[in-house]
């Protein structure tokens, strides 16, 4: 018994698929004589179903400087003293760091970068050992941008990088007097 006999009376499927005629297969496959006019080709440019517009769409924005305000007694403080000497004590949630915090109460932070830790000018100054040492410490890339800010000193820190802690409440950090905004090769 051939091959296709076998699996014909396994599948019994197949016995029954229906045979087309040549003619029909001749006439799908058949060229037109002439090419088509040009008021044929706009009529069925016309007729045709427009492509679908692609929607645009984009990842969500990464909003900085929006913090939510903290419940009433889960507050945490911190006070950024800023170019003038003026100090802003502020009431913030565990989690939110500085950069955002600075941002959403109008403090003069740049944050050029958005927080990717690219630039320098989220760059605040620790004013106490005591807090600068319960930080977790910076990692290459931070060590990296911190070289490139004006004004290091041994407490700097990225803003953008440091997130508050029951261990930082209280703590106040200075804004340098100037920072270097080496995206836009730009002083401030
Ligand atoms: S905002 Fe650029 S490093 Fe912090």
């Amino acid at each position: 018994m051939s091959a296709f006999r076998l699996c014909a009376q396994r599948l019994p499927g197949l016995r029954s698929f229906p045979k087309q005629p040549a003619s029909a297969i001749t006439q799908k496959l058949a060229v037109s004589p002439s090419p088509p006019s040009r008021a044929q080709l706009l009529n069925a440019a016309r007729l045709s179903p427009r492509p679908q517009l692609r929607a645009f769409s984009a990842s969500a924005r990464v909003s900085h400087g929006h913090v939510d305000p903290p419940k009433p007694g889960e507050e945490l403080y911190v006070t950024f003293v800023d170019k003038e000497g003026e100090e802003h004590k502020i009431a913030v949630n565990a989690g939110d760091n500085l950069l955002d915090v600075a941002q959403a109460h109008d403090l003069e932070m740049e944050g050029a970068c958005g927080g990717s830790c690219a630039c320098s000018t989220c760059h605040v100054i620790v004013t106490d050992q005591k807090y600068y040492d319960q930080m977790p410490e910076p990692d290459d890339d931070e060590n990296d941008m911190l070289d490139l800010a004006f004004g290091l000193t041994e407490t700097s820190r990225l803003g953008c990088q440091v997130k508050m802690t029951k261990e930082l409440d209280g703590m106040v950090v200075k804004l340098p007097s100037m920072t270097r905004n080496l995206q836009a090769s730009d002083f401030k």
